[in-house]
């Protein structure tokens, strides 16, 4: 089980979990499309550890990127991934909150 550490969260990698599967399982905001290396979409940050690859991937990554739908992690990793922020929702505000009492 690998340790991945990301800005909001710590969790480990699933048996035959892809890091992009791991990643949707715990909320991240990752994005994806051909989930096999093609398309470049989910292309993360990593900020530390080492991954490789079971075939060199098609799509393009800058040095200091993975791709979470096909890497394997081959030690503890530190992402630059994030929980989706919650948008306010005016309805959890409660407007009125101490005008009552007046
Ligand atoms: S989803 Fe296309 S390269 Fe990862």
């Amino acid at each position: 089980m690998m340790l991945i550490t990301t800005n909001d969260q710590m969790f480990t990698l699933q048996e035959g979990e892809t890091l992009l599967e791991g990643l949707e399982r715990t909320g991240h905001d990752v994005e994806y499309q051909c989930r096999s290396g093609y398309c470049g979409a989910c292309r993360v940050r990593m900020l530390a550890g080492r991954v490789d690859y079971a075939e060199p991937p098609l799509a393009f990554v800058l040095p200091g990127e993975i791709l979470p739908c096909c890497c394997r992690p081959l030690e503890p990793l530190r992402l630059d991934c994030s929980l989706p922020k919650r948008e306010a929702d005016l309805f959890d505000t409660d407007l009125f909150d101490g005008a009552r009492d007046t």
